[in-house]
């Protein structure tokens, strides 16, 4: 029932995708999401194109089923790790936090397919026009880099503007965002806080436990004021990111801030010093899963509410009377 033109473009059974996540998508989650039918990204984030072509082997030995990986374009090695997926011929790549225009061609020679991330319309048209595969459009609910407009509100934009099949991220968990995201008309969803939530994900326990224990209005959107905008759980380090904007910090200042703190909370689990990247989504998010629990549960829970919507009168809560 859930079969869309993006489970034909991957070649995977579900319509679920991974966020390709700095220090955490790592070949363990990619493979556990690779091989429970969705696809997995491992994420290149800044580190060096050795490790990526590490676990892009890696890869090759946990799963045959298809995966591909985020280039993050700020990287300062992002056209070595290109060289890597290009030399590695990997299925698919998406990029985040900028405009991958200059290397699509390079990636269509190849055959691999390029999935960009987008946050505006006027990205998404520009893209097409050079000839992308299909687009993530993505609310300022996500984890990671942040754009303005919320989830609800640029999915069905991007759709409407563009002809290509459009993924939704941020903020969806669960089955109900999923069948969301459908009614919006995506094609499918991309996950990143929930995944950090599993099993497999070698995020440190430490990190998990602060998006367990998260609510609501737990996370918060530092470094707006430098242009590298970072959606994280609040703590003692954001909050003197914050002070610090106030006071009219420079880029540079945050630079040298930069990547350390990123590590220091997703892998040393530093809670309070370390940035805690995550969603507005972690509120919701009450467990640990294994991946294949997971997606499974996300696509039952699909299911059973799209069947739901089509028996008349049901748990919309309609007068029958009123559908008729
Ligand atoms: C810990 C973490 C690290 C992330 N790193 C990246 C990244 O390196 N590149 C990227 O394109 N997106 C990155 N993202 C965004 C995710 O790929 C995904 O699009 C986003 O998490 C979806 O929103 P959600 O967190 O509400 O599910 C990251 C997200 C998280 C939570």
């Amino acid at each position: 029932m859930l079969h869309t033109v993006i489970c034909d473009l991957l070649g995977i059974k579900y319509p679920i995708i991974q966020g390709g996540m700095a220090h955490v998508a790592t070949s363990e989650l990619a493979s556990a999401v690779s091989n429970a039918g969705g696809f997995g990204l491992i994420g290149s984030g800044n580190a060096p194109p050795e490790w990526v072509r590490a676990e892009i082997r890696k890869m090759r030995n946990l799963t045959d089923k298809p995966f591909g990986v985020n280039i993050l374009l700020i990287s300062p090695y992002a056209k070595d790790v290109i060289k890597v997926v290009l030399e590695e011929k990997v299925k698919a790549v998406t990029t985040g936090a900028g405009n991958p225009g200059a290397y699509i061609p390079t990636f269509k020679v190849a055959g691999i397919k390029v999935i960009p991330v987008v946050a505006s319309v006027a990205l998404a048209q520009r893209l097409e026009r050079i000839g992308v595969d299909a687009l993530i459009a993505e609310g300022m609910e996500s984890g990671g880099e942040v754009a303005e407009t919320t989830t609800m509100a640029i999915v069905p934009q991007v759709v409407d503007a563009v002809k290509l099949p459009v993924i939704a991220a941020g903020g969806i968990a669960d089955g109900r965002g999923l069948v969301a995201a459908l009614s919006l008309g995506a094609k499918g969803i991309q996950m990143g806080t929930r995944f950090v939530c599993s099993t497999e994900c070698i995020a440190h326990p430490a990190y998990k436990k602060k998006i367990i224990q998260a609510r609501d209005r737990s996370t918060v959107v530092t470094g707006r004021s430098v242009g590298y905008p970072l959606r994280c759980i609040e703590n003692k380090l954001s909050r003197r990111f914050l002070e610090m904007e106030k006071a009219g910090a420079s880029k540079r200042e945050f630079d040298v801030l930069g990547w350390g703190w990123v590590w220091a909370g997703l892998i040393d689990g530093d809670i309070e010093e370390g940035s805690l990247i995550a969603g507005q989504i972690a509120g919701m998010i009450k467990d640990i899963k294994p991946v294949k629990e997971l997606i499974e549960g996300i696509i039952s829970q699909a299911e059973a509410i799209i069947a739901s919507l089509n028996h008349k009168g049901s748990s919309l809560g309609m007068n029958p009377r009123d559908e008729s």
